[in-house]
């Protein structure tokens, strides 16, 4: 150590006699030479000190770098809070499910909206209706006080309006927006649901809630509902090179999405997927959709902004990149949908000769129908029981006597009386996860 200073000293000889010169008078020489030195052996201790903590330091580095790639094992990163309340979650819970349903329709839908709110209607569930910007303020306050003078709702306190309204482009953004806000009320306002389903006034349902909330019981609470494949070919170039703005964004009227002339490359990070639109999501993807905490959602979801048809991608997408969730998407929107053929656009309008194939597909759900489509009727009584307001249930425990409507007294809500539609539901589930199923999962 003597050594190294003395020839530190020698090479710094030339500014060593200036001092020396410039102190020689001062009386002090040996004093100041000692000052000068107590900073340099300090100095050079601690740049010693540091080349060993950097030393180490990148030892440190190179052995936590695996541990990143594994992070699950790694509590060191907040991220692994998260992984972990994933897998506390219990599969099948014992009690029965809560489901939220979202209902959303526009100018002149809401009619058609409380026909559907009913004949969806459990008092265990919760539901969120939106009338979109289109409709006149006097239709949402229409929609608002039908709702607010229902006893069975005034009671359960179940059933909410959203009051914002929202401008909402079917192709664009403002959708998947609008379903994150309906999202967002319901993890706010309710603490107990299990999945949430998104419907519009113009579907119908093919089964009772009992029947819906008796089979799904018996279902993982993790399993995702999601219809989708990879997007691939010409479709992949055709939707993801083009770049769309969707004016509801920052317009106070509705207007048509706009195309840009730029086109924009392939994105590499993630795999872009498309599928239906109509969804039956867990409680807990949907967290991660809305908190996004490892931010994948929300990088995700800003890509979406300039997507042509973002509803029938945005959700996919995510949960078909996400390791957490990928195994539990399963490939059916649980609607049944008739498309011209060959497929146009949009899905045909359903009447009473689609009624056996409604019943034959074994879905709970379909659309979409005209208002008052006597195929409704059809529906009603022969899939629903619904007499009055409410499709039948064991909560309805009124007399039906006189014509009295069952469901004016209510009873247990865990009461539940499957009927023929749990067994058709129940051999669709069936062949949902069956392994063949599960093969073409996010493939
Ligand atoms: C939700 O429901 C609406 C119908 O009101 C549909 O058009 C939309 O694409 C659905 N899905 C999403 C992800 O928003
Ligand atoms: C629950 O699932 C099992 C196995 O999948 C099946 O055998 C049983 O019938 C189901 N029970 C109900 C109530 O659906
Ligand atoms: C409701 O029914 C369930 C299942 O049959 C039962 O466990 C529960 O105790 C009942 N609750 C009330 C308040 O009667």
């Amino acid at each position: 150590m003597k050594k190294l200073y003395r020839k530190l000293v020698s090479i710094r000889d030339p500014f060593a006699r200036v001092k020396r010169h410039v102190s020689l008078h001062s009386g002090f020489r040996a004093l100041r030479d000692r000052k000068w030195m107590f900073p340099f052996l300090a100095s050079l201790i601690m740049s010693i000190i540091l080349l060993i903590l950097s030393i180490y330091g990148k030892f440190d580095a190179e052995d936590q770098l695996p541990l990143d790639v594994v992070s699950e094992s790694n509590e060191y990163f907040v991220e692994s809070d998260f992984r972990q309340s994933l897998k506390s979650k219990a599969d099948v819970s014992p009690e029965l499910p809560r489901l939220a349903y979202l209902i959303s329709g526009t100018k002149g839908d809401s009619h058609r909206m409380m026909r559907t709110l009913q004949a969806v209607y459990h008092p265990r569930n919760q539901y969120v209706l939106h009338l979109d910007l289109e409709a006149p303020p006097r239709e949402r306050m229409e929609l608002a006080m039908t709702v607010k003078s229902d006893p069975t709702f005034r009671q359960m306190e179940n059933v909410r309006v959203m009051a914002q309204s929202n401008l909402v482009t079917y192709k664009g953004p403002t959708m998947i927006a609008s379903t994150l806000q309906a999202v967002a009320i319901l993890l706010r306002e309710s603490l107990h649901w299990d999945w949430f389903i998104n419907l519009s006034a113009s579907d119908y349902p093919l089964v009772t809630q009992d029947d819906l909330l008796y089979v799904f019981s018996n279902l993982s609470r993790n399993l995702n509902f999601i219809e989708h494949m990879q997007l691939t070919g010409w479709k992949l170039n055709q939707r993801a090179k083009s770049i769309i703005v969707d004016p509801g964004l920052y317009l106070s009227k509705k207007s048509d999405i706009a195309w840009t002339t730029q086109r924009r490359s392939l994105p590499t990070s993630f795999k872009l997927f498309t599928g239906s639109a109509w969804i039956m999501l867990t409680r807990s993807f949907l967290e991660y959709c809305i908190w996004g905490w490892d931010n994948f959602p929300r990088t995700i979801l800003m890509y979406y902004t300039n997507f042509v048809s973002s509803p029938e991608g945005y959700l996919h997408t995510v949960i078909c990149n996400s390791k957490e969730f990928i195994n539990t998407a399963v490939s059916h929107d649980l609607h049944y949908i008739a498309w011209d053929n060959p497929p146009k656009q949009h899905p045909v309008s359903l009447s009473l000769k689609d009624f056996d194939n409604m019943v034959k597909s074994k879905a709970p759900f379909a659309r979409k129908f005209h208002k008052n489509d006597p195929v409704l009727d059809k529906i009603d009584k022969e899939l629903l029981g619904r007499t009055h307001r409410f499709a039948t249930g064991g909560w309805c425990v009124g007399s039906s006597d006189n014509g009295n409507d069952p469901c004016s007294v209510q009873g247990n809500d865990s009461v539940l009386k499957p009927g023929p539609g749990s067994e058709r539901l129940q051999e669709l589930v069936q062949t949902l996860s069956s392994e063949e199923f599960r093969r073409k999962q996010c493939s």
